[in-house]
């Protein structure tokens, strides 16, 4: 009998240590995936805070978005929506303009308006982002000699309403791929460049919290901008080293005619901003965020969203491209 009982407490005693070292493994695990989700889901309040306490503690460093990268911005789609209020708000704090976008009356407008309400330059440049190739040595051309400080890579192009990749115009489906992946890249391809050779300069590429998870109705819409995040990420360490600035700005909705086939959506609130209040916000956050959300009620929904599994997500997210449509297609019946 002795030897079985000293057999059965050594059993236990090592199966006691085995669950033990099992317990440290969750444990450590857990610990880290909390860790990495908190770190990734705060480094942006956070180091927002940081640039905020930064002239306390370094005021030698530049600190105007002017100082800090250059007296010209160039923005894409400037005449509606996020584009138009960015370049109010960087004509506010000074930088004088290069407006590019498709239509020329309604750039002269803006341009118009703003040299009436600041003192800076501006410029237009009309091109049409869907042509492709083309456009680029157009605006390559136009912008001989500016010494470009910001790049806003925010033209984007939506469904006309959200539906299934069949129903959707072949060429919206061209033009959605060659203007939401082509414009940002190819125009960081051309003004990149002349920025390393200053080092000094920010890219800020407008994505969309669409990139969260997959989106069916706004398929090719949601992809487009989860190459928008990649492709900004990338980019923020290559020219991190030649001391240029990359930002992924990801709203969700905002109040823009590219929201119009939902009257529910353009209804707004806390959750919906207006493009002005909106850029104010996001233009905030140049210099002090690699990537944000850009407005604070977003960056709490975004928050709350990752807390869900992928596969939970993409479900929310095919109830609202349904609901949407169906929204939609009631509403084109009543104009
Ligand atoms: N609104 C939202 O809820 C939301 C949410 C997340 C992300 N975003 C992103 O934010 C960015 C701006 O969106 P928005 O809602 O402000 O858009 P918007 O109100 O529809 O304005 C689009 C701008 O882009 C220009 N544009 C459109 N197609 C063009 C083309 N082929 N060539 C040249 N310019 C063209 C338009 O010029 P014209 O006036 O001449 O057409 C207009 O100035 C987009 O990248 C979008 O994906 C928007």
């Amino acid at each position: 009998m002795q030897p079985t009982l000293e057999l059965s407490i050594y059993t236990l005693l090592r199966m006691a240590f085995i669950w033990q070292l099992i317990s440290l493994a969750i444990y450590l695990v857990g610990t880290l995936t909390i860790a990495a989700f908190l770190y990734d889901n705060f480094k942006s309040l956070i180091s927002i805070i940081k640039a905020l306490l930064e002239p306390y503690f370094q005021p030698q460093l530049p600190q105007t978005l002017l100082d800090k990268f250059g007296k010209w911005a160039v923005i894409t789609g400037a005449t509606d929506g996020i584009g138009k209020e960015y370049a109010k708000e960087l004509a506010r704090q000074g930088f004088n303009l290069v407006l590019i976008s498709r239509t020329k009356e309604k750039l002269i407008a803006v341009t118009n308006e703003i040299e009436s309400e600041h003192k800076v330059k501006t410029k237009w440049i009309a091109v049409d982002f869907a042509k492709g190739r083309e456009a680029y040595e157009q605006i390559e051309k136009e912008l001989a000699g500016i010494e470009v400080g910001i790049l806003v890579n925010n033209v984007g192009r939506m469904y006309d309403y959200p539906d299934t990749l069949d129903m959707v115009p072949e060429d919206l489906v061209w033009e959605i791929l060659i203007i939401n992946v082509g414009a940002a890249t190819m125009l960081t391809r051309k003004i990149a460049p002349q920025m390393k050779a200053r080092r000094k300069g920010a890219i800020v590429n407008i994505g969309s919290g669409s990139e969260l998870q997959p989106m069916p109705n706004m398929a090719v819409y949601a992809a487009t901008k989860k190459y928008i995040t990649h492709f900004t990420q990338a980019l923020e360490r290559e020219l991190a080293e030649h001391n240029v600035t990359v930002q992924l700005i990801m709203p969700l909705f905002v109040l823009t005619k590219m929201n119009e086939y939902s009257s529910s959506v353009m209804r707004g609130g806390i959750l919906i901003p207006t493009a002005s209040s909106f850029a104010k916000s996001a233009v905030f956050t140049l210099g002090k965020t690699s990537t944000t959300t850009g407005f604070w009620t977003h960056g709490l929904q975004y928050f709350f969203m990752k807390l869900a599994p992928l596969r939970l997500r993409t479900l929310i997210a095919h109830e609202l491209g349904r609901r949407l449509r169906i929204e939609a297609l009631e509403q084109k019946k009543l104009t």
